[in-house]
């Protein structure tokens, strides 16, 4: 009878943290796939370390869709999958990986009925618009979206065939990005102020920003954790609370950050470069956040406690997720 009672307690207990331990999804950046290897493997890591279940989104063919097809379509193909996963249904996390957070922050903000997000974890995002093009490579592609994007990145066809013109935010041509730019102005909540958007997105418990002091492929970097050039110039780059889409509120950043949960984190790497004490540091936590307190009742048994966290050696790696390789 004594043997069955504890029994069943070690099942109450097993089974309260599977329904806390919240899965996360990831969003890959451009030019690369759910199926690459750096994805599975990041994904893996940390879902084997929070014992939280993960997936990588894929939204089309990956590779070529991220490049070329819009967000708005983007973000409704990752809307109707994520409605699709009754995992999701009590909630959330959202990893998003350099162009993957335009996604991410495009479900938070524009999928209606869609699962709640918890937390957004978001690596070296474009969040308030990038100033160049992102590095490429030398293929055809490349080079044709170079000259392409030169003669007129805010027309409606590059708008309408070329994802990144979406937030290419040129400091110096502001006018034509405000009237032209599909994307990220509607996001952002600048031109139109949409308070469903604002509500949505300041709805986060926590917001982790995570900027790469080596990053070369953000044109400027601080764009990671929401600061940007003022309008009209290069020549400084304005911290996010200077700006106006803080100041002003337009998407609830500052109502997020007046609470507490916003945390501007730093890596050394360059762009997307990530070492595994690093994630464990700045992103497990916020994987864990809803198991702690369950985890921590059942810690003496040490029976559900991810075995790395125990590990004395550490076996330190560092994780490249730029499909790109530009060291
Ligand atoms: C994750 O855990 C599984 C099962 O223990 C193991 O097979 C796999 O190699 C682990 N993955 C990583 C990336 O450590
Ligand atoms: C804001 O967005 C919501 C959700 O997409 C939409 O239903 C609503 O009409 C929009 N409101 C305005 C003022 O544009």
């Amino acid at each position: 009878m004594k043997f069955t009672l504890i029994f069943i307690n070690v099942l109450f207990t097993l089974h309260s943290i599977t329904t806390y331990s919240l899965p996360f999804v990831v969003f890959h950046g451009i030019a690369d796939k759910c199926s690459n290897g750096g994805i599975t493997h990041f994904t893996e890591l940390l879902s084997n370390w929070s014992g939280s279940s993960g997936h990588c989104i894929e939204i089309g063919n990956g590779e070529w869709d991220s490049w070329f097809m819009p967000f708005p379509k983007q973000i409704d193909i990752a809307c109707q999958k994520l409605k699709k996963m009754s995992e999701l249904s009590e909630g959330y996390n959202i990893i998003g990986l350099s162009q993957g957070n335009m996604v991410g922050r495009g479900v938070i903000e524009f999928c209606d009925d869609g699962p709640p997000v918890r937390n957004l974890i978001s690596l070296a995002g474009p969040h308030a618009g990038i100033a160049s093009i992102p590095f490429c490579g030398s293929g055809i592609w490349c080079i044709l979206e170079d000259s392409l994007l030169k003669l007129a990145i805010y027309s409606n066809f590059i708008q309408a065939h070329l994802a990144p013109a979406g937030y290419i935010k040129i400091p110096t041509d502001i006018a034509n990005y405000r009237k032209g730019c599909k994307f990220l102005p509607v996001l952002n909540n600048e031109v139109h102020r949409n308070s469903t958007y604002k509500k949505r997105f300041a709805s986060l418990e926590n917001l982790i920003l995570i900027m790469f002091e080596k990053d070369e492929i953000l044109v400027p970097k601080q764009t990671s954790w929401f600061g940007y050039y003022p309008d009209g110039s290069f020549s400084t780059v304005l911290p996010a609370q200077k700006t106006k889409l803080y100041t002003e509120d337009w998407i609830g950043l500052r109502m997020l950050d007046e609470a507490g949960k916003v945390k501007l984190l730093k890596v050394c790497g360059s762009h997307l470069e990530i070492s595994t004490s690093e994630m464990k540091k700045n992103i497990l936590p916020y994987l864990l956040d809803d198991v702690s307190t369950t985890v921590t009742q059942s810690r003496s048994s040490s029976l559900f406690w991810p075995s790395s966290f125990n590990d004395g050696v550490v076996e330190e790696e560092i994780l490249l997720l730029n499909p790109n390789q530009l060291a």
